[in-house]
């Protein structure tokens, strides 16, 4: 409370300056019908606005069973790997979640992508967005920026500003590979037809290699006509027809040899539908440029109060309950179900390129607690399930992470947000083996309010996932989950294992705003972490009943219970363990306001002594969060506290 309260004193300072400028990044929208809400003028992404969680549902079952059997299942999805859940990163705020330029890289950001390279062995990572469409590439800038927008040249509902930027912001993501194994995908620009719009893929192969895995050919065109970027009768047949034109391009440009990682039609389901360009022939002229198709959607949009778009302005509590329960991710899927289908039968990949709660940002109370992250695990999962091939969370608001606005930077770390769990939880679910199967168990009768996920390999049950969306401070809604491998139920022997572990995602209530914890590690709250998962970690041991052939696991309300069949824990199946301490530190002078123990403690311990120390001259210096590799530099571990490896970097 003590500290929330310094903080907000610290955010109207920043507001009544006009510091908060950047596009794209502090856009958790205050809403004017939330009563909190409509208190609050600092940052978006920090609204303190706190919604009541919806009733328990009643009737509400909290006993059922989950019969499994090994081989013979029917339904599975296609086979998907543990990077399923990855990032977008709008353009124009890349120089602010990866990194200044190529060196000076953030660290935070180093962390939280190496938390899932050790779950699924690698992240994929788009940088992109509206603001893709216009950006040019140029040798550098007036003020030796690696990327700058100009406002006035906005042009659409949501004020995408035309960018430039300069190659190194590709050797920035290019660095970040070399430090974690980060996949990239990059856009096109679409809307201008300039001679330099190949730069971004010459330059993006050049210098990614083979980081590189995908190049988006025009973002949302169903909406280009609706945004005034082309006239009214564009349509389907137009954006196949400039496609066309882009792989001319391209073919005509020997620099351009990545014409065979294209990816389309991105459409935002908004004003046209998948299968107006199915139906088109495009995958079929195109199949051989096309890398992967995708789509993009949220399930609301909140951009009528951030830019006054004229559209329907959304109450975060009346919306709330619709994020928390099974129907929420199935009712943004249904309608690509038969575009899944049909990528099968093009032997294609479907990707959710850019998602989330809500368009431009998110709700305050409803996309920054932990409902949110429930909703990202059981959307996430959803989506595999129905044989999309990967979905990437798009950054805004707090979500999946936010860097603190500008020039708070300097004393302030990073906050993460529940999607980054929701992340970080599916990539384990999921595992690494690239050959994973998703089955929704319909569980308890297809009560929306608990769904529930059997994870295969070689067509054996391996994991199973339960959330528990309902809210119940009084334990009475707390699920008890019998689940049966084999036996008399599917006319095999039993197969129950003796025990099983099990990994909790909990929060005392859907409605909490950080502190999660999966497994007891947690990122904290506000400007609380540099990315490292803080606390130690607890696994369950459930002894199972090989007589009667039962495990039977609890589940809080709420909660997401993560099964592991045979006790073979994926954590550290992906890559081993690997952290990245903040080198370079905390500007301490500005520092006073902020308790010097939430700092130390957001530090892993590894640090602390450097963050302990509030005068000036005290030893630590440098802007915060941000390390500097030097050519050729490697890591190598040094110690082991905590049970978790270190790694300094060191230039050679
Ligand atoms: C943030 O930056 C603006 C302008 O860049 C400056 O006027 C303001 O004082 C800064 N705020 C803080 C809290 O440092
Ligand atoms: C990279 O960014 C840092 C921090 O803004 C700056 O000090 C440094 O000069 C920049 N390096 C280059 C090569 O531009
Ligand atoms: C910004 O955009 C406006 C409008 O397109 C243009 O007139 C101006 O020259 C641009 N400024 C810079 C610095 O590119
Ligand atoms: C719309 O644009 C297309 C393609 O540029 C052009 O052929 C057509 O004449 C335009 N229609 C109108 C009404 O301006
Ligand atoms: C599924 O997509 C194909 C290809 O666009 C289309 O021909 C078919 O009508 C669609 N089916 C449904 C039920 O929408
Ligand atoms: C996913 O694809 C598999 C294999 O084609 C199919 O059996 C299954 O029904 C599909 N699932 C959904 C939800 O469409
Ligand atoms: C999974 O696929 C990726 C990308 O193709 C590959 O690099 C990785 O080695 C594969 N992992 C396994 C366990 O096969
Ligand atoms: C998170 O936990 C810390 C340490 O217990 C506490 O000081 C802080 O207020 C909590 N933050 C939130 C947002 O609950
Ligand atoms: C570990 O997690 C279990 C399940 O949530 C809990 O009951 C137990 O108290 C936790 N133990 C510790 C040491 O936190």
């Amino acid at each position: 409370m003590h500290i929330q309260l310094i903080c907000l004193g610290i955010f109207q300072a920043v507001v009544t300056t006009n510091a908060v400028t950047i596009y794209g990044q502090q856009t958790l929208t205050t809403s004017t019908t939330s009563a909190a809400g409509s208190e609050y003028t600092g940052p978006a992404a920090y609204n303190p606005t706190t919604l009541v969680p919806p009733p328990v549902p009643s009737p509400f079952n909290t006993q059922f069973t989950l019969q499994l059997q090994n081989g013979g299942t029917n339904g599975l999805s296609i086979p998907v790997d543990g990077a399923f859940l990855g990032f977008s990163i709008e353009m124009s705020v890349a120089n602010q979640v990866l990194g200044k330029n190529s060196s000076f890289i953030q660290v935070p950001f180093l962390n939280l992508m190496a938390n899932l390279q050790q779950r699924a062995g690698r992240v994929h990572v788009r940088v992109g967005g509206n603001t893709q469409e216009t950006a040019v590439l140029l040798d550098s800038t007036p003020d030796g920026r690696i990327l700058e927008k100009n406002a006035t040249g906005s042009s659409n509902p949501t004020q995408t500003p035309p960018l430039v930027f300069t190659p190194d912001l590709l050797r920035m993501m290019r660095k970040i590979s070399s430090f974690v194994n980060v996949r990239w995908f990059l856009g096109i620009p679409f809307l201008v037809d300039t001679p330099n719009r190949l730069a971004i893929a010459e330059q993006g192969q050049a210098i990614l290699g083979d980081y590189l895995i995908g190049l988006q050919a025009g973002n949302e065109p169903d909406l280009y006509a609706r945004h005034l970027h082309r006239n009214s009768t564009y349509g389907p047949y137009d954006y196949v027809g400039e496609f066309g034109d882009l792989v001319t391009q391209m073919s005509n440009d020997a620099n351009a040899k990545n014409r065979n990682l294209l990816i389309g039609p991105n459409i935002a389901y908004a004003d046209w539908t998948t299968e107006d360009i199915w139906n088109t022939g495009f995958v079929d002229q195109f199949s051989a440029n096309l890398a992967y198709l995708a789509v993009e959607n949220y399930p609301t949009d909140n951009c009528a109060v951030q830019f006054n778009t004229g559209g329907t302005v959304h109450a975060p509590q009346d919306v709330f309950p619709s994020y928390l329960d099974h129907n929420a991710g199935r009712s943004i899927i249904n309608k690509f179900l038969n575009s899944t289908n049909y990528a099968q039968s093009k032997g294609k990949k479907l990707l959710m390129f850019e998602t989330n709660t809500a368009s431009c940002g998110g709700f305050p109370g409803v996309s920054d607690v932990f409902g949110a992250a429930l909703w990202g695990i059981d959307y996430g999962l959803q989506m595999a399930y129905s044989n999309f091939s990967g979905a990437l969370l798009h950054v805004g608001g707090q979500n999946p992470f936010t860097s603190p606005p500008t020039n708070q930077s300097t004393y302030h770390q990073w906050t993460v947000g529940p999607v980054y769990y929701s992340s970080l939880v599916v990539a384990e679910t999921l595992g690494p083996s690239n050959a994973t199967q998703v089955l929704d168990l319909n569980a308890n009768g297809g009560d929306i309010h608990t769904p529930a996920y059997a994870i295969y390999e070689n067509g054996n049950p391996v994991r199973v996932g339960i959330v528990n969306f309902v809210d119940d401070p009084s334990g009475a809604s707390t699920l008890s989950v019998s689940i049966a491998i084999g036996g008399s139920g599917v006319g095999q022997p039993n197969a129950t294992p003796a025990q099983v572990k099990v990994k909790y995602l909990l929060a005392s209530s859907v409605s909490q705003k950080g502190n999660y914890t999966w497994a007891g590690q947690t990122f904290g709250g506000h400007f609380d972490s540099d990315g490292r998962p803080i606390g130690t970690e607890n696994i369950t041991t459930v002894q199972c009943d090989q007589v009667n052939n039962v495990c039977v696991i609890s589940v809080p309300a709420p909660s997401y219970a993560l099964v592991f069949l045979d006790g073979t824990l994926t954590e550290t199946e992906g890559a081993p363990s690997t952290t990245f301490p903040t080198t370079a530190q905390t500007k301490t002078r500005n520092t006073a306001t902020v308790d010097a123990t939430l700092l130390a403690t957001s530090n892993g311990g590894f640090d602390k002594k450097k963050l302990g120390s509030t005068s000036p001259g005290g030893g630590v210096k440098n802007a915060a969060g941000a390390v500097r590799p030097a050519v050729g530099v490697v890591g190598s571990v040094l110690a082991v506290v905590g049970g978790v490896l270190f790694v300094f970097l060191r230039g050679v």
